[in-house]
């Protein structure tokens, strides 16, 4: 199928957007530099930081599995049965945990992702979630696909 073109420029600071590609929801997160920085503090709580099982093209193979560290964008699908999951950026929410570092909560089997889509502490889901292929063109467009 074609590309995807997504005006980014006005997505604010923290604010997550949807589109669509190839009939699949695709999120594009402009992530604070908090939230940049949050990605940092909690490797020990992720079953694959690093991102070893490959779910991102090898552009995206860094710390914040991005081509700008501002923006995320990630194939909106629980990686354990399909699910969407629910953008949870509060740090430390009642329900996730004290140490919960902000990121993606999965309702149907209680799966967690964190701002970088990558699987936070609880099992079921197997593998950090998916990054499609995508390109900057110009400041203030993105394409995915
Ligand atoms: Fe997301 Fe099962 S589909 S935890």
């Amino acid at each position: 199928g074609a590309p995807v073109e997504a005006d980014i420029a006005s997505i604010r600071p923290g604010a997550l957007v949807t589109v669509e590609w190839r009939g699949r929801p695709v999120w594009i997160l402009h992530r604070t530099e908090q939230q940049i920085a949050s990605l940092g503090g909690h490797d020990a709580e992720l079953v694959d930081p690093g991102s070893r099982v490959r779910q991102q093209p090898a552009y995206t193979a860094n710390p914040t599995r991005s081509l700008k560290p501002e923006f995320l964008v990630l194939t909106a699908i629980c990686t354990h049965l399909g699910c969407i999951p629910s953008y949870r950026p509060e740090p430390g929410a009642a329900d996730l945990g004290d140490d919960w570092p902000g990121g993606f909560y999965c309702p149907c089997h209680g799966s967690k992702f964190d701002l970088a889509g990558r699987v936070f502490r609880n099992v079921p889901a197997p593998t950090n979630m998916e990054v499609p292929p995508h390109s900057f063109r110009g400041a203030g467009t993105l394409l995915i696909g």
